[in-house]
């Protein structure tokens, strides 16, 4: 009769046996990974209306249009936050909608317009959003604030052409400007400094101004 330690050691080998094949087998398969070349970058043109004034540009197809605006126009006023669509600091207006430029290729946007913040106003001649922001110290780093600011001024448009949110209450009236509307159409620009309060009262006093 068999010991049944006999049968233990046969296993173990086995699947020492086994173990060491797979390594072996996977060897070569590093190697190649370690030993690839990278493929070469795709470079395509890309013509855009940045700030009312034509760009254009030589790119690397994958480029964001984040990266186009900063690394190859020096528009460097639109902020890389988190770069993957969560806080709203590269909030930039295309064709008069707000998008997260981190998350869009600069070649999906060939002929169109785009507003960064250095196209809304100017150090001596600024933008009324800018103006509000200002005067209710609606930020502290201000490294959020361009992406703020162009989010509030679509925002303002969205409320105008009747578009409603998750919180509008009634889906037949248009929305209305109020701190709840402010905040939740918002709540895709995220300030670490917590200036939330004083950035709804720069919005809403804009959008009295414009009443
Ligand atoms: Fe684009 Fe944060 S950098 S959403
Ligand atoms: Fe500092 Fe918003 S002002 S993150």
């Amino acid at each position: 009769m068999h010991d049944p330690r006999d049968l233990e050691i046969t296993r173990r080998d086995v699947l020492k046996v086994g173990a060491v094949s797979a390594a072996a087998a996977a060897v070569p398969q590093v190697a190649k990974g370690q030993n690839a070349v990278p493929p070469s970058p795709v470079l395509t043109k890309v013509s855009l209306n940045v700030n009312g004034k034509p760009r254009e540009m030589t790119l690397d197809t994958r480029t964001t249009l984040l990266d186009a605006l900063r690394e190859h126009l020096h528009l460097t006023g639109t902020k890389k936050g988190c770069d993957q669509g969560q806080c709203g600091a590269c909030t930039v207006i295309v064709d008069g909608r707000r998008i997260n430029s981190c998350l869009t290729l600069a070649v999906m946007h060939g002929g169109d317009s785009i507003t960064t913040i250095e196209g809304l106003g100017t150090p001596g001649h600024l933008h009324p959003m800018q103006a509000a922001f200002v005067k209710h110290d609606g930020y502290q780093c201000g490294y959020c604030t361009p992406g703020q600011i162009c989010s509030a001024v679509a925002v303002l448009s969205e409320i105008k052409a009747g578009v409603p949110s998750h919180v509008s209450a009634d889906l037949a009236v248009s929305p209305q400007v109020t701190a709840v509307e402010l905040r939740e159409r918002m709540s895709g620009n995220i300030c670490r400094c917590a200036a939330y309060s004083n950035i709804v009262d720069a919005i809403s006093e804009v959008a009295r101004s414009n009443a």
